[in-house]
């Protein structure tokens, strides 16, 4: 939701902000933009304006005054003119998912002061920035963004402190996030310096090591071809990045005896495993059927080295306290989306071997409601990116009120690791395209091995259930490799149903989550009427809905009442529809239209009906030419509530 981007180094900033922008279009995609210290000007020092550079060659996108280069479009950054600039090498970037204010060049991102000698991009929100900007009197606004207040705050800022003999960037940013109310990743330039002053409280930002260079981000994809060494900042941080790659952040200070409001602080330096070209489509034309594809992958990374079959035993790298596992009353599970829909998938699974009442709730519902006693209760955070506003408002509700918290992400140094009490890491890899794949299997697969280390642990999991569990866990793979392999068919059945009303998916158990992500999936990325029902309630309303031009997808596999289902499914096809059916491999129903074998693996099986699913909605929204990787209207990380 919103991508930042910002380099300082000795190369040419433009190309590598403009690559950045690129990498992180799955974040926002209703507008992009550039800003430059022009580099002849940019030499340190007093903090004159005036000396624009004109840089017709880019008109009309570029205003270039007060020693900058802006560059800024509505729509995808391939609308964006890249600024020719060789001399500039400090530059920031944004691609914008809107909140304040619609999609239109003016609201792009950078904006500027009434000098245009600084630069801002935002991601967050400010809610009080309408009293700023009535504070803010006669300064010129030119968008209706909530992000514009800060240029001329700064602007004003560096004004009271001018004939001192350099500006000091980072002391006006300091003071300016501090009167501000909201979430934001705020990143500053000005006109006669190259170095980027940054702040963070609520939306996410990493900074990046490179050989003489310093670059930040929203997300480390942003600039992994250029560096792997990354410093996670904090909520409160202020980081000042230098021209010859120095980094020093600043984080608010707990003495109120102290009379700056922050003090230097060093942030620990981690490697980030992901390969540069994870993070690249290899051929694919999209992400997304890139990410389906990678599956098998992405799950032998989840499993790696957590899965002892012959002990029957699991390793997450967490260990919750053993007098707390015994006491513990009632397992939360909060998220959004796919994710929810995991967690729905984990709490069959958990209340089946742990025996524990386990609840799974939208995350922007949830409340830790009374009558619960938190010192019985873990409530687990599901979410891929780690920043979920939503999720992280409603973990951070869980741990107020005292319960112990646990995160199933997928982002190393996420907003989520930190609001929590232990963590673990689903291994996916980077999930660039907006609609969620890989990391659902994941997630599943990650609670999946939570479920069976609670129910060990808790002595309500025997151990020859726990092996079978754990081997089919470990035939996942295969099993969806098995069905990746049948696409072809996929393909045909997607080109035969493409253009009917509406989709139904059903499903039964834990094929129910599987029905909900399936007709997501096709919602999100095909723009097409889809909903997923519990195959049994289709008789208590939604069969009114049923017609010859209303396919019905039903999981029909072990750990989904496939006998009970399909008597649903029949319901369906005597009003006329058409169906589609994910069949475990040892059964038959010889009444569907179209069949998809799924191998045995036991109470996985619906994970594999999904990759199914997950194709076929691949394909309809390929047939009618849908921008698969970037789907109207959404963004794939939703840093705002
Ligand atoms: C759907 C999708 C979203 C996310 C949701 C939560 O394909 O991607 O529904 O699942 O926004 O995101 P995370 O998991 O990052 O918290």
């Amino acid at each position: 939701m919103c991508g930042i981007i910002g380099y300082v180094g000795d190369e040419a900033a433009a190309p590598i902000v403009y690559q950045g922008l690129e990498n992180l279009e799955y974040r926002g995609y209703d507008s992009a933009g550039i800003a430059l210290v022009n580099g002849a000007r940019a030499t340190g020092g007093s903090r004159a304006t005036g000396g624009s550079r004109t840089t017709g060659d880019v008109a009309p996108d570029v205003a270039a005054d007060g020693g900058l280069t802006v560059a800024k479009r509505s729509g995808e950054v391939s609308n964006l003119t890249v600024p020719d600039a060789p001399d500039a090498t400090c530059g920031i970037g944004h691609t914008r998912w809107s909140t304040h204010g619609p999609p239109t060049d003016a609201n792009a991102h950078p904006h500027v002061d009434c000098a245009e000698s600084i630069a801002v991009v935002h991601n967050g929100i400010i809610e009080n920035h309408e009293t700023l900007k009535a504070e803010l009197g006669d300064h010129e606004f030119t968008s209706q963004t909530d992000t514009e207040v800060v240029p001329h705050l700064l602007e004003t800022e560096l004004s009271e402190t001018a004939g001192e003999d350099a500006p000091d960037l980072r002391t006006a940013v300091e003071r300016v996030v501090d009167r501000l109310e909201g979430s934001y990743a705020v990143c500053a330039i000005h006109a006669d310096e190259n170095r980027i002053v940054a702040a963070r409280d609520g939306s996410p930002l990493v900074v990046g090591h490179g050989e003489d260079a310093a670059f930040l981000a929203s997300d480390v994809t942003a600039f992994l071809e250029h560096t792997r060494e990354v410093t996670y900042l904090e909520d409160g941080d202020v980081v000042d990045l230098s021209a010859d790659g120095d980094v020093e952040v600043f984080a608010p200070s707990d003495d109120a005896a102290e009379s700056l409001p922050r003090r230097p602080v060093d942030r620990s330096v981690e490697t980030v495993e992901w390969e540069a070209d994870a993070a690249e489509k290899a051929g694919y034309e999209h992400y997304m059927r890139k990410e389906i594809h990678e599956q098998p992958t992405a799950l032998r990374q989840t499993l790696s080295g957590r899965v002892d079959v012959d002990r029957a035993r699991v390793d997450l790298d967490v260990s919750l306290p053993e007098a707390f596992l015994e006491r513990v009353e009632e397992v939360q599970i909060v998220a959004c989306g796919t994710s929810y829909y995991a967690g729905r998938y984990a709490a069959r699974l958990i209340e089946s071997f742990a025996d524990v009442r386990t609840t799974v709730e939208i995350a922007s519902e949830y409340e830790f409601g009374a009558g619960r006693d938190p010192d019985r209760t873990l409530t687990i955070a599901v979410t891929q990116s780690g920043e979920t506003a939503d999720t992280l408002g409603a973990i951070r509700r869980a741990d107020s009120a005292g319960a112990r918290t646990l995160a199933v992400t997928n982002t190393l140094g996420s907003s989520v690791t930190r609001a929590v009490d232990d963590a673990v890491f689903i291994r996916a890899g980077p999930e660039i395209g907006v609609a969620a794949t890989k990391t659902f299997a994941s997630q599943v697969t990650t609670l999946a091995l939570l479920a069976v280390a609670l129910g060990r642990e808790r002595g309500t999991l025997s151990a020859a259930r726990a092996r079978s569990v754990l081997e089919d866990l470990r035939g996942l793979p295969g099993a969806v490799q098995q069905a990746l392999d049948a696409e072809a068919d996929v393909v045909t059945a997607a080109e035969r149903y493409c253009d009917e009303d509406a989709f139904f998916f059903l499903g039964r158990d834990l094929g129910v989550p599987v029905a909900l992500e399936g007709a997501l999936k096709l919602k999100e990325i095909a723009y097409d009427h889809a909903e997923g029902f519990p195959a049994g309630e289709l008789k208590h309303g939604p069969l009114a809905l049923v017609t010859d031009r209303t396919p019905v997808l039903a999981v029909l596999t072990e750990g989904g009442a496939p006998a009970e289902t399909m008597t649903n499914v029949t319901e369906a096809q005597t009003r006329g529809a058409d169906a589609i059916g994910c069949v475990s491999a040892d059964r038959e129903f010889g009444t569907l239209d179209v069949a998809f074998e799924v191998p045995d693996v036991g109470l996985l099986e619906p994970l594999v009906a999904n990759v199914y699913f997950q194709l076929f909605a691949y394909h309809v929204a390929n047939e009618k030419g849908r921008a698969i990787d970037k789907p109207r209207n959404l963004a794939k990380s939703v840093t705002v509530e």
